[in-house]
């Protein structure tokens, strides 16, 4: 099993949002379009390194699934999104394979494509929630997404060179 996410996989998640936040982080945290479209005002070129996509079990997923309707195998995507090349961003999609039927089957097939570019081009995406959170001093944060009503977990985690930190504190 790779290291690549472990920043990710150890993401504390807050309650509310938390106080030490100021309005510019909150902005990049909050945002609901793509993340990929944010980051490329930002860079010349945003690219998508797998670091891992296959079909696991419950145990490989245990927090997503405590939150996704209770399946036998989830699709699990596990990425690094880099600006010019530079690693920016932690992602990990889990699906329920009930979710993987119709359009949504496209969830498996994604590659190279930021996931962004798959959602935010389908007109039934909604959010059920985001929660913030952190890990050391890195800041990430966790969406429950519907795809046609189908759920699946987005978790992203912004690495130390991402142009979040370039923001104000
Ligand atoms: C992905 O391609 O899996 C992906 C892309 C951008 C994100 C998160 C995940 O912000």
């Amino acid at each position: 099993m790779t290291d690549a996410l472990s920043p990710l996989r150890a993401l504390q998640f807050f309650d509310s949002l938390p106080q030490e936040l100021n309005a510019a982080w909150l902005d990049w945290l909050l945002l609901e379009d793509s993340m990929t479209r944010r980051f490329e005002q930002h860079c010349s070129q945003v690219t998508v390194r797998i670091v891992r996509e296959a079909f696991v079990l419950q145990e490989e997923c245990r927090d997503e699934a405590a939150l996704l309707p209770p399946s036998e195998r989830y699709w699990l995507r596990e990425i690094i999104l880099c600006g010019d090349d530079e690693p920016w961003l932690l992602g990990r999609t889990v699906v329920p394979e009930s979710t993987l039927n119709g359009p949504e089957l496209a969830l498996q097939g994604l590659g190279n494509t930021p996931l962004g570019r798959y959602l935010f081009s389908s007109s039934s995406l909604t959010r059920d929630y985001i929660q913030i959170g952190c890990s050391e001093a890195l800041w990430g944060r966790r969406s429950r997404l519907r795809l046609s009503d189908k759920p699946l977990m987005l978790t992203e985690l912004f690495l130390p060179h991402s142009p979040l930190y370039r923001e104000e504190r």
